[in-house]
């Protein structure tokens, strides 16, 4: 089967951490045979520049037909001023609705080299290794109506949330099977004190639960009760599974858990394809980092360590997907830091491909 993924750079640093990752999918080319065939491509504000719109037609047929779409980041202040429909984050929504990727998974790992990095003691998350499961085409994102409207003497700004049986019961069952492979713990949030859509989210979960994956150990929390967890005690977690825009603050909290936001990846997946394999987006959960973007100073880890995702979730490659998280792991146990991972005044950082070469050689050196 040939391995094809569609390379989505888009805007900011996005380019710059892709620049990193491409050479690292030269890297497993070269050295462990395994070829993809590659397309690239504009997203966002770079689509917008040339296209009139953040997502081209052709860009979006080609990104069903791959087996993966690997994304840079979307987004800048030069859009800031556009129409929201033309905006480059609506670039990224689009592929997200349209090829249906219902599952995003968020790991929040915390290597050990960060462990004092984190805002957090070292103790409280040392060795945390939790997975957000974050449905990402429902919800507030995408509920009707919304808009802003006049009425009566004032505007009002209209979204909502909106959640069927079958949207919870997919992602739930995504939650469940991922367990298994881990800690075989799913806690779900949501906030069925206020809202309908979460009185349906908890029935629909603990259902899929009962009848489908009764060994899997199941809790319920509050959302806003979950985010205060996350931060006191973040290892009672295995894998939390919650809507898109609960997942969307609560990645956020995970991620500094963890340290820095450029050592975050996610995959997107959707149902499988023809080929058997699922419709696929991996991206970094940072964004476009204007305030760094141009001056080689941002971490190209999340961006690989996704790349790493597609190797596991798409190309049925767990084996060098490991390969590619120790080669991560062992340059920043060396003690190779990008500036975003410094801590000590003076002592100096590596640029964005200094990160890559040290991958590069730690790769090289697991052979
Ligand atoms: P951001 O993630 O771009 O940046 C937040 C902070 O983290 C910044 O200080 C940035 O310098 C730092 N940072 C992020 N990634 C880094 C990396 N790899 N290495 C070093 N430092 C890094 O979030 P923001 O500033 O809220 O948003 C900027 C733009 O990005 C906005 O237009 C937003 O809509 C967009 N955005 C896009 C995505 C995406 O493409 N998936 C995600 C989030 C935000
Ligand atoms: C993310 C981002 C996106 C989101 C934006 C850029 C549309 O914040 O991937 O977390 O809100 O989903
Ligand atoms: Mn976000």
């Amino acid at each position: 089967m040939t391995n094809t993924l569609l390379i989505l750079p888009g805007d900011g640093i996005g380019p710059e951490v892709m620049a990193e990752v491409t050479r690292i999918i030269d890297w497993f080319g070269a050295r462990r045979g395994l070829k993809f065939d590659v397309s690239e491509d504009l997203v966002g504000g770079a689509a917008y520049d040339v296209h009139g719109v953040p997502l081209a037609d052709a860009t979006m047929a080609r990104a069903q037909e791959v087996d993966a779409v690997l994304l840079g980041a979307v987004g800048g202040p030069k859009y800031d001023a556009l129409d929201f429909s033309v905006k480059p984050e609506r670039g990224l929504l689009r592929l997200r609705k349209e090829m249906d990727l219902f599952a995003n998974l968020r790991p929040a790992q915390c290597f050990d080299a960060l462990a004092d990095f984190s805002s957090l003691k070292r103790d409280v998350v040392s060795g945390l290794d939790i997975m957000i499961v974050r449905e990402l085409t429902s919800g507030v994102y995408f509920g009707e109506p919304r808009g802003i409207f006049e009425e009566k003497d004032e505007r009002v700004g209209i979204n909502t949330q909106r959640y069927t049986e079958s949207e919870i019961d997919r992602v739930a069952r995504a939650a469940f099977e991922l367990a298994r492979k881990r800690g075989n713990k799913v806690c779900s949030m949501e906030k069925a004190n206020v809202m309908e859509s979460g009185i349906l989210w908890r029935e629909v979960v603990q259902r899929v639960h009962d009848a489908d994956y009764p060994d899997v150990e199941l809790s319920h929390m509050y959302a806003d009760a979950g985010g205060m967890q996350l931060c006191r005690w973040p290892k009672q977690f295995d894998v939390i599974v919650t809507d898109n825009l609960f997942g969307d603050l609560l990645s956020d909290v995970a991620a500094m858990l963890t340290g820095s936001l450029g050592m975050l990846p996610s995959a997107s997946l959707g149902a499988p394809m023809a080929n058997g394999r699922p419709k696929a987006l991996y991206e970094p959960v940072h964004g476009s980092a204007p305030d760094i973007a141009g001056q080689g100073k941002a971490n190209p880890c999340a961006c690989i360590l996704s790349f790493a995702m597609a190797l596991r979730y798409s190309f049925d490659r767990g084996d060098e997907a490991t390969r590619l998280e120790r080669a991560v792991e062992k340059v920043l146990a060396d003690g190779v830091r990008t500036a975003d991972l410094m801590q000590a005044e003076g002592a100096t950082p590596v640029s964005t491909s200094g990160m890559g070469d040290a991958i590069l050689a730690a790769l090289d050196a697991s052979l």
